[in-house]
């Protein structure tokens, strides 16, 4: 699928230059490819082609170290100089600035105007600016002139094209071995979805120079440089998927809705005509599973769980804001068929439209992050929590955006049973030894992760007893000092539990969802009752 991005992108690019858009800006961390892709484009349009950097100035691309346009102007280095060259020059020509957002970023307006004059110049001119850079800095005053293009990372075909090079290359060194039968050769390429092509070549390599061989078996090795990259970006957690479905209790309904698009990114299920589910958001009571219910569809579904960190996103040390939201859903893209977990979203974007300074930035980014979750056609499933409704954006809850918005109520009596008994089990007991009725009629009011407090305070008591083996009561007793949160904010659940009413499904058992629909049907009923 990346790769027919790649292939669509470099068409659309092409597209652009032919309808003489007059300055692309390629966001990529992948120059050389890129450059490659423009000169394939430049050739066949008939074009010159330049490249700049700081340190070369302008150089004729394929002819390295022959200035020009101007012969000898190695003060093309100086970007306002190079930008005149170009604007100068009367032949047909794609100019390539490498690298040119910190000269963006500094606002400078003598190259902001260089810029905007090109941008009137060339519409008319058989030239094109392209600015490749891995960041977008695009100052307001450039904003309709300039045309921003992502160009995805490499998709199977060309991962696959790097790996047939090496095998060419092995061939006459048998100490060195490429297994790619079985198997092998798509497993290898699904774990380096993600990669750009440098990095694949040299973990690849790295594989081959520390095994003498790459197969299977070095996957484990391209998954860690993978995380190594999503870790390095800052923007996304590279989550282990060690919350399994059956460490869920109760909300039978969510989970039934997840189960069944288990295999919802399969070729099989695009060949039924499915479409790839977008996300979930998941609403409700704090403590009552939302994350952990987020955390289980990554192994129930055996793909990569990213976290998305909101208040990262704005986190100014980082990047800007709306560039970081760009390269967080460019690198989960990469790395798609992927979990997309965005936690806690209420806190990002929750409140918006005060009269804080921030609430314009704080609109962009969640205009960039919804247009991206309508349109997206990539596999990552975005899987969202809230635990504070009154302030969501309602953009967020229209439809289109999410399959299906859940609500998560506190657990009922059955849901509480076997809420204590995961708890029990987990910790290594049996919880066939327990009085599950007793202790779940006990805690009516709790959230699962206060039953989860009173089972871990309950053998706590029963290790500084002597150490001796817990049981019933001591749990009991956790249960009965503890005041539940739901006591103390009831006047908010029970806001939260309305609001929802109308706006999401019950997460819990289906038993609960026909009971909510019989009370609703028998409402005119009561009415005409009560009249
Ligand atoms: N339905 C549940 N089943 C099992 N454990 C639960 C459940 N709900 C909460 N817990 C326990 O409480 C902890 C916190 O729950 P979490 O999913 O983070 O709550 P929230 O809904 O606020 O996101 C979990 O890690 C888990 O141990
Ligand atoms: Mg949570």
């Amino acid at each position: 699928m990346a790769a027919n991005d790649a292939r669509q992108q470099k068409f659309n690019i092409e597209v652009l230059i032919r309808s003489r858009y007059p300055i692309i800006y390629v966001v990529t961390w992948e120059e050389k490819r890129v450059i490659d892709a423009l000169a394939e484009i430049g050739g066949r349009l008939g074009k010159k082609i330049y490249t700049w950097s700081c340190l070369t100035g302008l150089i004729n691309h394929g002819l390295a170290g022959h200035p020009s346009p101007k012969a000898g102007n190695s003060a093309s280095r100086d970007p306002i100089t190079a930008l005149k060259d170009a604007a100068e020059f009367k032949e047909s020509a794609l100019f390539v600035f490498k690298d040119f957002h910190p000269f963006l970023a500094c606002n400078n307006m003598a190259i902001i105007r260089g810029l905007r004059e090109i941008a009137q110049d060339f519409t008319t001119s058989f030239k094109t600016v392209i600015l490749l850079g891995p960041l977008l800095n695009l100052p307001p005053d450039l904003e309709k002139d300039v045309t921003v293009v992502d160009f995805p990372l490499p998709g199977t075909a060309e991962l696959n094209a790097l790996l047939e090079n090496a095998a060419r290359e092995l061939a006459a060194n048998p100490k060195l071995r490429l297994d790619l039968s079985g198997d092998a050769r798509e497993e290898i390429l699904k774990a380096a979805q993600g990669l750009t092509l440098a990095e694949a070549e040299s973990v690849f390599a790295k594989s081959l120079v520390v095994h003498g061989r790459l197969g299977v078996e070095q996957i484990p090795d391209i998954l860690a440089e993978k995380r190594q990259i999503i870790r390095k970006s800052g923007l996304l957690d590279y989550c282990d998927a060690e919350v399994r479905l059956a460490d869920v209790g109760g909300l039978e309904n969510l989970k039934d809705w997840l189960v069944k698009r288990k295999l919802a990114f399969s070729d099989k299920a695009q060949g039924f005509g499915l479409p790839p589910p977008r996300g979930v958001l998941i609403l409700g009571v704090q403590g009552c599973g939302k994350s952990l219910c987020a955390k289980a569809v990554s192994a129930l579904w055996n793909l990569p769980l990213l976290r998305l960190d909101i208040g990262r996103i704005f986190n100014s040390l980082v990047g800007g804001s709306e560039e970081n939201i760009r390269r967080a859903i460019s690198i989960a893209e990469g790395v798609a068929p992927c979990i997309l977990w965005v936690d806690e979203i209420d806190k990002a974007f929750g409140g918006m439209g005060g009269s804080s300074t921030d609430s314009g930035t704080s609109q962009r980014v969640l205009g960039s992050f919804l247009t991206w979750l309508a349109e997206k056609r990539s596999s990552v499933f975005v899987a969202a929590t809230a635990n504070n409704v009154a302030s969501l954006p309602p953009e967020l809850l229209r439809k289109g955006r999410f399959d299906e918005i859940f609500f998560v109520d506190l657990p009922d009596d059955g849901e509480r049973r076997n809420i204590i008994s995961i708890h029990l089990q987990r910790r290594g007991r049996q919880p066939g030894n327990f009085d599950l009725s007793g202790l779940a009629g006990a805690a009516a009011g709790f959230s699962g992760a206060e039953m989860e407090q009173a089972v871990v305070a309950g053998m706590f008591d029963a290790f500084y007893d002597g150490g001796r083996e817990v049981a019933t009561p001591d749990i009991l007793r956790a249960i009965i000092d503890t005041v539940p949160l739901s006591r103390t904010m009831e006047e908010e659940i029970e806001r939260l539990r309305n609001w929802c009413q109308t706006r999401a499904r019950p997460a819990s058992s289906p038993e609960r969802e026909a009971m909510a629909a019989s009370r609703l049907a028998d409402l005119p009923y009561v009415e005409g009752e009560l009249l």
